[in-house]
């Protein structure tokens, strides 16, 4: 006989699990999916970059290397990161297996059993499954269309009894909730949090995928702005720039937080693939990345505009949305008494699936929104998928009128 841990029994990712379960074995229009489409993979070049590499080079492919990175992928990332302000000088980059191995590094490293976690509700559902891991009590706070609520936020710290250790926040293009903080939002939650010893995880895994020049400026990280009253841990993802298959993520923090991160990354996987380290650093100093993202950047914008548009035509009116400026998620939301899980039900049986709000909900319960991602859709299905969404939806409603009726 066995039993479980306490941890595992009370994770998120059972819900995407049943979800996997209910859609299993159909042939399916996804907005599920938050990676990017298979045909956008710059395969090309990688193959150019494996056949460039010398005998040594490929060999050192197959290699263990040091549990910080790879050197030369560290400073191509410090210069990659110096261009976006962020302080390079003064921090140390750990190359991670992606990067919710980072935020497991860090979880693992700040946080006991009944330790308090905030993050943002909604949030990231691979983030909440780290934390439940190690069983660190949760607490969510609202976000609007410009960030995080400091009222709410304020209102939290002041009313717990202990201090928590971390604040977790995706402040640009946030998944699900597609929004992107405002600066005025940036500095008001880094003035809550000056002086207080909690620990701001700032995840910008999708910073580089703006949908307007104009507007790349408000992708400036917090890490950036140079405040030494609260300590920020910056985490970031080579995922949804180049591919999730490359397992490739990085933290950057102060020089002590980095060296107990290693501490831990050592007993974790010793290091992170050279392979994909060698291949990423190739793309970096060849130059190849912003011209790849310059393309993903369009492929993006069109997709969400085929995505808005089509829900604007479809939707009943009850359903509203923020258009995003960046990234990959469009987060409906219902009627209050409508749940996502039950329009799950039934556009999964009319062949059409997505993430239900409640996946986000620290809770597990807030269920009257679902996040619809476009990246991962070939263009000429999104007005398709949303024609069939929409009816589903509009079933429930009705249906949820008839009830009250
Ligand atoms: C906000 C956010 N952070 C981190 C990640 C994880 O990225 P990685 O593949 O680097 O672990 C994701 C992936 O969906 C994400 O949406």
């Amino acid at each position: 006989m066995y039993t479980f841990s306490n941890a595992v029994n009370s994770m998120h990712s059972e819900d995407i699990k049943l979800l996997m379960k209910m859609s299993s074995g159909k042939s399916l229009i996804s907005f599920a999916g938050g990676m990017p489409n298979n045909d956008l993979f710059p395969v090309k070049e990688i193959d150019d970059i494996y056949n460039s590499l010398s005998e040594n080079v490929k060999k050192l492919c197959f290699q263990y290397g040091p549990t910080s990175g790879y050197p030369p992928l560290v400073k191509s990332l410090q210069s990659y990161l110096q261009k976006k302000g962020l302080p390079v000088d003064t921090n140390k980059i750990l190359i991670t297996t992606g990067s919710l191995q980072a935020i497991s590094i860090i979880t693992q490293e700040f946080v006991n059993q009944g330790d308090i976690i905030l993050t943002e509700n909604p949030s990231f559902v691979g983030a909440l499954s780290v934390f439940e891991t190690y069983e660190a009590e949760i607490h969510g706070i609202p976000i609007d269309k410009d960030g995080i609520d400091i009222d709410a936020l304020k209102q939290k710290i002041a009313s717990l009894d202990k201090m928590p250790k971390l604040l977790y926040v995706t402040p640009n293009y946030h998944n699900p909730a597609g929004i992107i903080y405002t600066p005025e939002r940036k500095k008001a939650l880094l003035e809550v949090l000056s002086n207080t010893g909690i620990i701001l995880i700032e995840d910008d895994a999708y910073s580089d995928l703006y949908f307007r020049e104009e507007e790349k400026y408000l992708t400036k990280s917090m890490k950036s702005y140079g405040v030494s009253d609260v300590e920020i841990i910056y985490t970031g993802s080579f995922s949804k720039i180049l591919g999730p298959g490359f397992r490739l993520g990085y933290m950057l923090a102060s020089p002590e937080i980095f060296e107990k991160a290693e501490t831990v990354k050592q007993a974790l996987d010793a290091c992170t693939s050279n392979f994909m380290q060698i291949l990423a650093n190739e793309f970096l100093s060849q130059n190849k990345l912003q011209p790849y993202l310059k393309f993903l950047r369009k492929e993006y914008a069109e997709r969400k505009n085929i995505l808005q548009n089509s829900l604007k035509k479809y939707m009943p009116k009850e359903v509203t949305w923020n258009e995003p400026k960046g990234g990959f998620y469009i987060w409906l939301k219902l009627p209050e008494h409508i749940s996502s899980t039950e329009i799950f039900k039934e556009s999964v049986k009319k062949g059409v699936v997505f993430v239900t709000g409640r996946t986000f909900d620290p809770a597990s319960k807030k269920d009257d929104r679902l996040r619809l991602s476009f990246s991962n859709m070939p263009k000429d299905t999104i007005e398709k998928g949303v024609k069939i969404l929409a009816e589903a939806i509009k079933i429930v409603i009705d249906n949820s009128k008839i009830e009250i009726s």
